[in-house]
């Protein structure tokens, strides 16, 4: 069973809440929050006022996803807002262990995202501090675009490197039940999906595909 996090950056903007709504009801593990800068990533989504916004619609774990330049300037603004876990990557900042630590001081979860590019030895010696590690399998920005095939391998490496059974390797990007299902056998414990959920003409059934994996 793989653990799901739907992308709301796929979902309609004008109607965030009652996108929540029904995540909420359809008990999803993690609500995936893409927040882009236009500067790291060609692309502008939402920054903290959305993220408090939507947050009294679920008790859902918000996993927020920072695809922004210097995230040390503003993780404490993401927390406040409602963020259950932070994911930011690590060639966006210079001391990545460093804010790895104070995001887990404030009680939150810390992940760290390497894009399709990235070589996962970088991380190696993070993989001690990290409660997860995303690997982008399209080059992120947008939603919608295809699953970059080395990511497979990637995770099998990722695994490879660590002992450690709690750390979660969580995919994102062209996530679909084939593309899912390839990554689970890498030994990826959780999806993020976009696209195929809110795209889908029955998005419960696709949610429902993507647990079984
Ligand atoms: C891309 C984002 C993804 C995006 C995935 O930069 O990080 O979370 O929403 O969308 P799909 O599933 O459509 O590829
Ligand atoms: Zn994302």
């Amino acid at each position: 069973m793989a653990l799901v996090a739907p992308s709301i950056l796929s979902a309609d903007f004008a109607k965030l809440g009652e996108a929540i709504t029904f995540l909420d009801e359809r008990a999803v593990d993690y609500i995936h929050i893409d927040v882009m800068d236009g500067k790291y990533v060609p692309n502008l989504t939402f920054g903290p006022p959305v993220i408090k916004a939507i947050r009294p619609f679920t008790s859902i774990p918000f996993d927020v996803h920072l695809m922004i330049e210097k995230p040390e300037d503003s993780v404490e603004d993401y927390i406040a807002a409602g963020a259950d876990r932070i994911t930011f990557h690590t060639d966006a900042t210079i001391h990545a262990h460093r804010l790895i630590h104070r995001i887990k001081e404030a009680g939150i979860k810390a992940g760290i995202s390497l894009n399709p590019s990235q070589n996962p030895e970088s991380v190696r010696y993070l993989l001690d501090d990290v409660d997860l590690v995303l690997l982008m399998s399209v080059n992120p920005g947008f939603g919608g675009q295809s699953f970059i095939p080395s990511t497979i391998e990637k995770a099998k490496q990722v695994r490879a490197m660590t002992d450690r059974e709690d750390l979660e390797i969580m995919v994102d990007g062209g996530i679909n039940e084939t593309t899912g299902a390839a990554m689970v056998e890498a030994g990826c414990d959780s999806l993020v999906a976009g696209s195929y959920i809110f795209k889908h003409e029955d998005p419960m059934a696709a949610i429902d595909a993507l647990k079984r994996l």
